[in-house]
């Protein structure tokens, strides 16, 4: 794509802050290729060097990305303020299947936590930490995962920031799921880390042959899903789990991060390798059981991770609202908030099974064992997203999760809704096999 925006420069600095000017006004888009080096080096008059220099910089915080030989294009979800505006929000009359929010109406409501909470409230001073009757609940739910060392963070991304941050710098190499969750593979980027693939081939976790592979090549951390994994639903099996272990062994000063952010949500048990180096955490989200909204997360690792991320944070942002802490203990022991977590999982299962069914009834293979995702390999990921908006649904372009695997679309089962089956169905099976003709939607 020809680029319409004069980059500006004669250090590397100065063209690769007028590249981020571009891109934070929006006159440099998301998937726009920047000039050749070469090319751009000669109109500026400078050395290609310089360039070069600016598009590593760039590289380097997450800005841009090298695309083969197609030179260097800007990230499709830079880490700067309009990158909003590389998701466009779904066009109106189009259903969101691919945002993959939770369904707002199975979330559980917290008003009545929250007037407990507002209830016993006092005025609270510096706090600095994590509050001890949330740490106490969450050893209990934290079952097999260690939890001698504990503490909380602003959600699953927030924590796995942090401990990236504690423990690598950028260059760093970072085997990370393929395909994988897009906010976390930005992080990956904004933090100037190298992604390393482990394909996720099945429903029972990351490869323990490309997790090798990627241990091999020099990962200083490899992040998992232990349920959920977005975009697949795989969960960790336990000789999944085992495998992975065994992988590890002779890699005892990797990081290991596990995410295990709808754990609620999920019936399978779950088989943990935190733990299985020195140097580890685990997390678990409030959001997707919860609610997002509630910005919390527990991080267990061990007693060097957890140090070094509460030692940070008293540096910045300090602690997590006691607050939300406190919100998060009234839920977890509310029984009305356990019964509709109950109904949550229990209707997104549904969903799913009835989804992957039906498709499976058209010959049509699609995989989602857990979560509220269900991921479906197409051939041609443009033409089948376009067919199912054609038919009122928007669904997701497997490229956002994917560094290589094969193509695909995600779908969501938030906003589905039982009349919605059919046509939805039919519309899959018609991107998976173009020659088949598609119902309307009714
Ligand atoms: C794999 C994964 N981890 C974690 C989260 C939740 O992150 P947070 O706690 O930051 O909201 C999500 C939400 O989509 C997710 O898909």
């Amino acid at each position: 794509m020809a680029v319409r925006y004069q980059i500006e420069g004669t250090t590397a600095a100065g063209i690769s802050i007028s590249v981020e000017y571009a891109v934070t006004h929006g006159t440099l888009a998301p998937g726009e290729n920047l000039p050749p080096v070469r090319a751009l080096a000669q109109e500026l008059r400078v050395s290609p060097n310089t360039v070069a220099a600016a598009y590593r910089q760039l590289r380097d915080r997450g800005m841009v990305e090298t695309a083969g030989r197609n030179g260097t294009r800007v990230r499709p979800r830079p880490p700067v303020a309009p990158r909003l505006a590389a998701h466009p929000p779904v066009p109106p009359g189009l259903v969101d299947l691919a945002s993959g929010e939770p369904d707002t109406g199975l979330l559980p409501t917290p008003g009545p936590a929250l007037a407990r909470v507002a209830a016993g409230a006092t005025a609270a001073n510096y706090m600095f930490g994590p509050l001890p009757a949330l740490i106490a609940a969450a050893r209990v739910r934290l079952g097999p995962v260690p939890a001698a060392h504990v503490t909380v963070t602003a959600g699953a991304l927030d924590g796995l920031d942090r401990v990236l941050s504690a423990h690598l710098k950028a260059g760093d190499k970072v085997a990370v799921e393929d395909p994988g969750w897009t906010r976390l593979l930005d992080l990956v980027a904004a933090l100037g880390l190298h992604p390393l693939p482990v394909a996720v081939v099945d429903d029972d976790g990351p490869d323990p042959a490309g997790l090798a592979a990627a241990l091999h090549r020099g990962a200083k951390a490899v992040i998992v899903t232990s349920r959920a994994q977005n975009p697949t639903g795989a969960v960790i099996t336990g000789a999944r789990a085992a495998e992975l272990r065994r992988v590890l062994e002779p890699f005892p000063h990797v990081l290991v991060v596990e995410d295990d952010h709808a754990a609620e949500l999920v019936s399978e048990e779950l088989h943990t390798i935190a733990g299985a180096t020195g140097c580890w955490a685990f997390l678990r989200s409030t959001s997707k059981p919860y609610g997002p909204d509630l910005r919390l997360a527990i991080l267990a690792g061990d007693e060097t991770t957890v140090a070094r991320v509460e030692g940070r944070m008293q540096l910045g942002a300090g602690w997590v609202s006691t607050v939300l802490q406190r919100l998060v203990v009234e839920m977890w022991s509310d029984r009305a908030v356990s019964a509709a977590v109950g109904a949550a999982r229990a209707e997104y299962e549904q969903r799913r099974t009835r989804l992957i069914e039906m498709l499976r009834a058209r010959g049509v293979p699609a995989r989602g064992r857990s979560g509220i995702n269900v991921w479906l390999p197409v051939a041609d990921e443009t033409s089948a997203v376009t067919r199912v908006r054609d038919a009122g649904f928007a669904v997701a372009p497997g490229a956002l999760h994917r560094i290589g695997g094969s193509p695909a679309i995600r779908i969501s089962i938030g906003q589905l809704r039982p009349a919605m089956y059919e046509p939805l169905v039919a519309a899959l099976v018609g991107a998976v096999r173009p020659g088949e003709r598609v119902r309307q939607p009714v």
